[in-house]
C-alpha cells in the first residue's frame, strides 16, 4: 500500500473501459477513485498526487476531465495522466489538450500511459470492435505497476520534513 495520499479521478462512458484501470489502481495502491463529479465535490489540495484519465474520444480525453481540470485550482503539483483507446500508442498525441491544460497551470506531470480499450465507435461496430477484450488482466496489471510507480516517486510529507 502506498503511504502518500492518491486520488484516481476519471470519467469511463463507452465500455467501462478506463473503469476497470482506475478501479484496480484504487485496490493497489490504497487510493481515492473518484468520477469527475464526485472529485468536483473533494478537496483535491488534500492529495499529494492525482491520476487524471478517461477513454479518448476524437483524438483527446474526454470533455468534462479537459473542463474539469481547466476550471478547479486545488490540483496539487504532482499529477500522472492515463488514457484508454483504441489507438492507445499513439498516446502521445491524444493527451496533449490534457497535458497542455496542466502545464499552463505550472503543474508537474510525472508521467503518462496509456491502455488498449475495447472501441465500437462507427462503423467498428459491425466487425466487433477493435480491441475486443481490452483491457485484459496484463493491461490492468501493467496499469498498477504504473501507478505503484507514480506514486514510489512522489516523496511523502515526512521523507520532505
Ligand atoms: C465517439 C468515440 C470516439 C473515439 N475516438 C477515439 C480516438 O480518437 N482515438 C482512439 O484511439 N480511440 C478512440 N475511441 C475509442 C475509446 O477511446 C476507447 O474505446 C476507450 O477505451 C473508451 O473508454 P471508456 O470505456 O472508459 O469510456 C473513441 C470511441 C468513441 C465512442
Amino acid at each position: 500500500m502506498t503511504v502518500i495520499k492518491l486520488a484516481i479521478i476519471h470519467i469511463s462512458v463507452h465500455h467501462h473501459n478506463t473503469y476497470k484501470v482506475a478501479e484496480a489502481r484504487g485496490v493497489a495502491t490504497g487510493g481515492t477513485v473518484l468520477t469527475v463529479d464526485e472529485a468536483k465535490k473533494v478537496d483535491l489540495s488534500e492529495y499529494a498526487l492525482v491520476g487524471f484519465g478517461s477513454g479518448i474520444f476524437f483524438s483527446s480525453h474526454h470533455p468534462a476531465l479537459l473542463r474539469f481540470v481547466r476550471e478547479h485550482d486545488t490540483i496539487p503539483n504532482k499529477v500522472f495522466l492515463f488514457s484508454t483507446a483504441g489507438l492507445p500508442s499513439l498516446h502521445w498525441i491524444w493527451h496533449r489538450l490534457l497535458r497542455k491544460a496542466l502545464q499552463k497551470k505550472g503543474i508537474q506531470i510525472l508521467g503518462e500511459a496509456s491502455y488498449p480499450g475495447w472501441d465500437t465507435v462507427g462503423l467498428l461496430r459491425w466487425i466487433g470492435g477493435i480491441q475486443r477484450g481490452h483491457p485484459n488482466e496484463k493491461d490492468v496489471s501493467a496499469a498498477t505497476q504504473f501507478a505503484l510507480r507514480m506514486a514510489a516517486s512522489t516523496p511523502t510529507e515526512s521523507s520532505l520534513a
